[in-house]
């Protein structure tokens, strides 16, 4: 054969091998409303950026009839592209092809791209449309899982890796993306369970739809499995294209700086804040009032929205917010908002992005639920990620910062490097009404009119405690600010912490608090 004639033979291997599951299968994944393996790809990464590897891989199983079954690609998709220009490694599982279920060779090409990512240090994009472990090569494709987890596991803090669900994703095929650093789900597409409805059904006797059990807005607000929630694919892909913008290849480097621009007018950082203790405002206006171009990227948005985290930039550069929320709970820290605070700040601090803390907090929220939960350990997770973080850490406390709240939300005892506060924060053990009730009881219940001492003692509390000159006094806090002048402080901040250098003592590892 020439050249030429065995080039075509080529094309056409290829092409037989690129119909995935065949016109029907086709079919039934976009009258499903969703895009395939392929679709997928092209559409995340810039136009003809996408090489791929492995396309004629082919399954050795042999039981089950599976020798008789032809899978193209055994099922998944690998390859390296751009977005944006930055490099990454992908893979995309078919379900076209055999449900996209894992078998040895379909993990081969995962782990392949994996170790690929890795080795180039440039992140991992995982696109997971999958029925699990292939269920005829048995154990060959549980010990496929394994090495994808192992993998996941060794990349962890080395390079972002971000996973995509993207159908009904069963077993093996969540554990994945729950080792790694951003989840996304997109609406009515997106399914992650361990176990599915029929099976919880056989065993438990319980009854629920998939959409119930493990949908993309149980994910995204109930579980906290999900990190971002889109309402079609096309909107889920430009919110990867987005993050990626705003995160480092690797640990061993810094995110690409942008061109500075000043936050948009409509948020005026002084007209946001109520001064009155008691009123809410969305903390999220104070970060837009705060970023270049008013760009905030939120991370967990609908879930423990009593604490907000993302991406922003100031003076062109990455930072990631940590902010109390007052409009939720009054912002208080719990369960599930000190485990979003803290696994976002471990994110932080693995990848080079300084860290901007908004406080505004009561406190640990009470009550036996809460206690119950376990918030002992899971509050002490922001403890420690603040107390490990390396990079530069700087905290504004816009209003009330009490108890643990204070110490907990990146102070001066937790190595933050700035500490700032404006003119209507209150700093103290709690509340003045709690504080005034404890301290002066035996006043209170002795006086000829309980309620007007009760009142001044409260009165005499605020006036001592809820402002920010006692802590200044003691140099906690570094400097007392006029609000507008946020920004620029912030920015001198960052520039200056820009070679911070501390270290660690030298251990294998830290044992957090799960
Ligand atoms: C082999 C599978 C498969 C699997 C789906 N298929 N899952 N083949 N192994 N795990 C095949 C189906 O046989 C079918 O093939 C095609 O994929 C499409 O599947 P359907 O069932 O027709 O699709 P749908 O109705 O949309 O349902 C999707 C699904 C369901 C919810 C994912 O297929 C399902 O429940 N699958 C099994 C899920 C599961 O229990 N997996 C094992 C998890 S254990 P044909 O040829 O008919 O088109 C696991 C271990 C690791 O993963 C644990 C690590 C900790």
């Amino acid at each position: 054969m020439s050249l030429k004639q065995k080039t075509k033979e080529l094309l056409k291997r290829r092409a037989i091998a690129e119909q995935g599951g065949g016109d029907k299968a086709i079919q039934k994944q976009t009258a499903m409303g969703k895009m395939t393996a392929r679709e997928r790809i092209l559409a995340l990464l810039d136009k003809d950026s996408f090489h791929e590897y492995d396309l004629f891989v082919e399954h050795d199983a042999r039981d089950f009839n599976m020798d008789k079954k032809v899978l193209h690609g055994d099922g998944v998709i690998t390859g390296t592209g751009t977005i944006y220009g930055s490099p990454v490694c992908i893979f995309a599982q078919d379900f076209t092809v055999a449900g996209g279920s894992l078998g040895v060779m379909h993990a081969r090409k995962i782990t392949k791209i994996m170790d690929h990512s890795l080795k180039m240090r440039v992140p991992l994009i995982g696109i997971n449309d999958s029925g699990g472990a292939r269920i005829q090569e048995g154990v060959n494709s549980l010990a496929g899982y394994g090495e994808i987890f192992f993998r996941n596991t060794l990349a962890s803090g080395v390079i972002p890796q971000i996973s995509v669900i993207l159908g009904p994703c069963a077993g093996g095929a969540v554990y994945s993306p729950a080792l790694t650093d951003f989840v996304f789900v997109v609406d009515q597409i997106s399914k992650m369970f361990i176990t599915g409805p029929e099976v919880i059904k056989t065993v438990l006797g319980e009854e629920i739809t998939m959409e119930e059990l493990g949908g993309a807005l149980v994910q995204a607000e109930k579980t906290g499995n999900a990190h971002f929630y889109a309402k079609n694919e096309m909107e889920c892909f430009d919110q990867i294209k987005k993050l990626i913008t705003f995160i480092p290849w690797n640990n061993g480097q810094k995110a690409r700086a942008f061109p500075p621009k000043e936050p948009r007018k409509e948020y005026k950082i002084e007209d946001i804040v109520p001064s009155d203790p008691k009123k809410p405002y969305d903390v999220r206006d104070v970060i837009r009032a705060l970023v270049d171009d008013s760009d905030f990227f939120e991370v967990q948005e609908r879930f423990a929205a009593n604490i907000v985290v993302g991406f922003g930039r100031i003076n062109g550069e990455t930072v990631g917010f940590v902010a109390n929320q007052p409009l939720v709970l009054a912002g208080v820290l719990d369960t599930d908002s000190s485990d979003k605070a803290a696994r976002f700040i471990r994110y932080c601090d693995a990848f080079n992005v300084p860290v901007v803390t908004l406080e505004d907090l009561p406190g640990y929220l009470p009550g036996v639920d809460q206690e119950h939960a376990g918030v002992i350990r899971h509050g002490a997770k922001v403890l420690y990620a603040y107390s490990e973080a390396t990079v530069p850490k700087v905290t504004i406390i816009l209003r009330k910062a009490y108890g643990g709240g204070y110490i907990a939300m990146n102070s001066r005892h937790l190595r933050a490097d700035f500490v700032f506060a404006w003119p209507t924060a209150e700093i103290a053990v709690m509340g003045p009404e709690g504080a005034a009730n404890i301290i002066f009881r035996k006043d209170i219940k002795e006086a000829d009119d309980p309620e007007a001492m009760r009142k001044q003692k409260v009165k005499e509390y605020k006036e001592k405690f809820a402002n920010p000159y006692v802590a200044a006094a003691k140099g906690y806090i570094d400097s007392v600010i006029e609000p507008e002048t946020t920004r620029r402080i912030l920015m001198h901040s960052i520039e200056v912490s820009a070679n911070k250098n501390v270290g660690q003592p030298k251990k294998k590892h830290g044992i957090p608090p799960f």
